[in-house]
């Protein structure tokens, strides 16, 4: 597990266009991402990578993806986050999945996320958004 800066802005884009075909993020928008103040990123060299926004005592996961599922490889890149976070004082972390995601879904409910909205017709598809929530031990 490596964090990683704007130079893994080329590697991050090739990752993120197998997690996610339908809608890729190319190279100068992760270097935009690595750029920005509170935004930390793990790689995890068996093929996966996770950014974190934190602000003030509040993070954000940006977006996770692996390239070899069930691996164990998306549960490695969140636990990585979540002890990030609470080293650097975070007390919640956010994030937002499509309601239809039952890998991700299971994913964050085994961590314990909770859900605490629903953005309805949020994706081009129209399906929802649900917005979930990590509460960190003070
Ligand atoms: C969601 C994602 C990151 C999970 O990563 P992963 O490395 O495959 O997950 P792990 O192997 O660490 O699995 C951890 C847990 O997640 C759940 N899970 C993962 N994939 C699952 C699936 N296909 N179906 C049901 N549960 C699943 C299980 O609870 C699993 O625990 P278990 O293996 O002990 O049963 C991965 O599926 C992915 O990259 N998806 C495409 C991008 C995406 O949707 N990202 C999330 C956007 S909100």
């Amino acid at each position: 597990m490596i964090e990683a800066g704007p130079a893994y802005a080329a590697a991050l884009a090739q990752m993120h266009a197998v997690a996610f075909p339908d809608e890729p993020w190319d190279e100068p928008a992760f270097a935009t991402l690595l750029g920005q103040l509170g935004m930390v990123c793990f790689i995890e060299s068996r093929g996966g990578f996770l950014l974190l926004r934190t602000v003030l005592d509040e993070g954000e996961i940006i977006t996770i993806g692996v390239t070899a599922p069930r691996q164990g490889i998306g549960r490695g890149l969140m636990l990585q986050a979540i002890g990030d976070a609470a080293r650097r004082g975070i007390r919640k972390i956010h994030l937002e999945v499509a309601q239809q995601n039952t890998a991700a879904r299971a994913l964050y409910a085994a961590l314990g996320f909770a859900q605490t909205g629903r953005r309805k017709a949020y994706y081009p598809d129209g399906s929802d958004a649900l917005t979930l929530c990590l509460e960190l031990e003070g």
